[in-house]
């Protein structure tokens, strides 16, 4: 861990102006007061600011699976940019393009056989949502343009994502959104399904409700479905067992585009396969993606659409015309897809994808071993994820989570919270002992907080 030698390492000062840096996502007055702040990383561990190592129990924002500062995609990256730098995708090729979409293409369940690059998960997610859109046009159905979110479903900060998307707090600053739009009912339900292992056993009906959407609307004006498989940044919600197939069937039955957004299922989270739709078996028509394809090292996103799809743009009469107006000036980067190809082979190479199946057991095991921990109200897992739920603080829902979060950072760990829900996803490289500490960071961490 050369990186990591305390010897090569200064401390580093804290940047002389704080203010400027509008932060995302952060109370940035509080965090301010007390920044934290890392420096480097390089497989498993972060470093502070001050010089300590810090395990990643986030694979950064579920990003990192293969762990980070891998030498391949560094190198790759190095090349490509002394290479090729930059070449434009509209009306022109470069050949890693190509190349990019094909490797991943190996990866994708058929007949997801297209690919469409952007640059993060929620260019995927609106991508995604015009091509439904469009594709519904060139086909001759255009009065299709309902969309049908979930409640709590996580779709970026776009203003399709958000429109879709189902968590409040991210809705309630924006305004009136896109029009026509609804949402399927979220599926978490404690008194039913607390301390599941894996899928639980309660809520396939809840798919049902789409039939009830579908009625009201009528199907002809409805374009899309599109649902996180494991719905994610809301706090790790595994879907219940035959939910997906159910929503498969409905949206098969009513010629309705079923869209799962993988960005953060994407690329092994769940264990034994590339995608959650192959970890259900249940096959979407498109599946949005980001984060781990490049293992986090370059912004990119990219858009699976199945053979159909693809081949209904392609059959449009005139050969010259563009078959989707849609793109952006970074769409399949050179650097992105040479970051996006040697993250793919080191996922194929080490296998990374069956480790994370293989370590599904003891990452469970240890996670449901916190059910003795105070506080905790839920647990809930699947191949390298979990989530932990906490009783909120009376009048201070958050804090709870949000103390244990500052603790662990303090003690050495990487830890994710989302209101009073702790979200642990660590690189998929993790090795059992490290699962231990990081599962044992926590406890310690919620055996001191109020
Ligand atoms: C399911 C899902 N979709 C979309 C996004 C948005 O991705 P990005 O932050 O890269 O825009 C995220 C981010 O966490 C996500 O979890």
């Amino acid at each position: 861990m050369a990186l990591l030698n305390l010897l090569e390492c200064a401390v580093q000062t804290l940047p002389n102006d704080l203010d400027t840096y509008w932060m995302p996502f952060t109370a940035n007055r509080q965090f301010k007061q007390a920044p934290r702040m890392l420096v480097a990383a390089e497989g498993m561990y972060y470093r502070s600011r001050d010089n300590r190592q810090i395990l990643d129990g986030t694979s950064g924002l579920w990003c990192v699976n293969a762990g980070h500062a891998r030498p391949e995609i560094t190198e790759t990256v190095h090349r490509q940019l002394a290479t090729l730098d930059y070449a434009p995708s509209f009306q022109m090729g470069h050949p890693i393009a190509f190349e990019a979409a094909a490797k991943l293409r190996a990866l994708l369940p058929p007949p997801l056989g297209h690919v469409f690059f952007t640059n993060s998960g929620s260019e995927s997610v609106d991508t995604a949502l015009k091509i439904a859109l469009a594709y519904h046009q060139v086909r001759g159905q255009g009065s299709r343009t309902r969309l049908i979110g979930r409640e709590r479903g996580y779709h970026g900060v776009g203003f399709g994502g958000i429109s879709v998307g189902g968590i409040p707090g991210n809705r309630r600053q924006f305004g009136a959104q896109l029009p026509g739009v609804d949402h399927l009912p979220h599926t978490h339900n404690l008194a039913e399904n607390a301390f599941s292992r894996g899928q639980p056993a309660w809520g396939a009906h809840l798919a049902d409700d789409l039939e009830r959407i579908i009625a009201l609307h009528d199907p002809s004006t409805i374009a899309a479905v599109i649902v996180e498989p494991m719905a994610g940044s809301t706090g790790v919600l595994m879907p219940p067992k035959g939910y997906l197939e159910r929503l498969r069937d409905i949206c098969t039955r009513y010629g309705i585009l079923l869209i799962f957004d993988e960005v953060i299922t994407g690329f092994g989270r769940l264990g034994g396969h590339a995608f959650a739709a192959q970890k259900f078996g249940v096959t979407p028509d498109m599946i949005t993606m980001a984060k781990g394809l490049t293992n986090g090292a370059i912004p990119m996103g990219a858009v699976a659409t199945s053979d159909e799809i693809h081949a209904t743009f392609m059959a449009q009469p005139n050969q010259a015309a563009i078959e989707l107006a849609h793109g952006y000036t970074y769409s399949g980067h050179p650097v992105a897809c040479a970051a996006a190809i040697a993250t793919l082979d080191i996922y194929r190479r080490d296998g990374l994808f069956a480790r994370a199946e293989e370590l599904a057991s003891h990452f469970e095991n240890a996670a449901h071993a916190l059910r003795d921990a105070p506080h905790v109200i839920d647990i809930r897992n699947m191949g390298l994820v979990a989530g932990i739920e906490l009783a909120s603080r009376p009048g201070q829902p958050g804090a709870r989570a949000y103390e244990t979060f500052v603790r662990c950072f303090e003690n050495g760990t990487l830890i994710r919270v989302t209101g009073d829900i702790i979200a642990l996803s660590p690189p998929l490289i993790i090795s059992r002992q490290q699962i231990d500490e990081l599962f044992e960071a926590a406890r310690n961490a919620l055996e001191a907080v109020a």
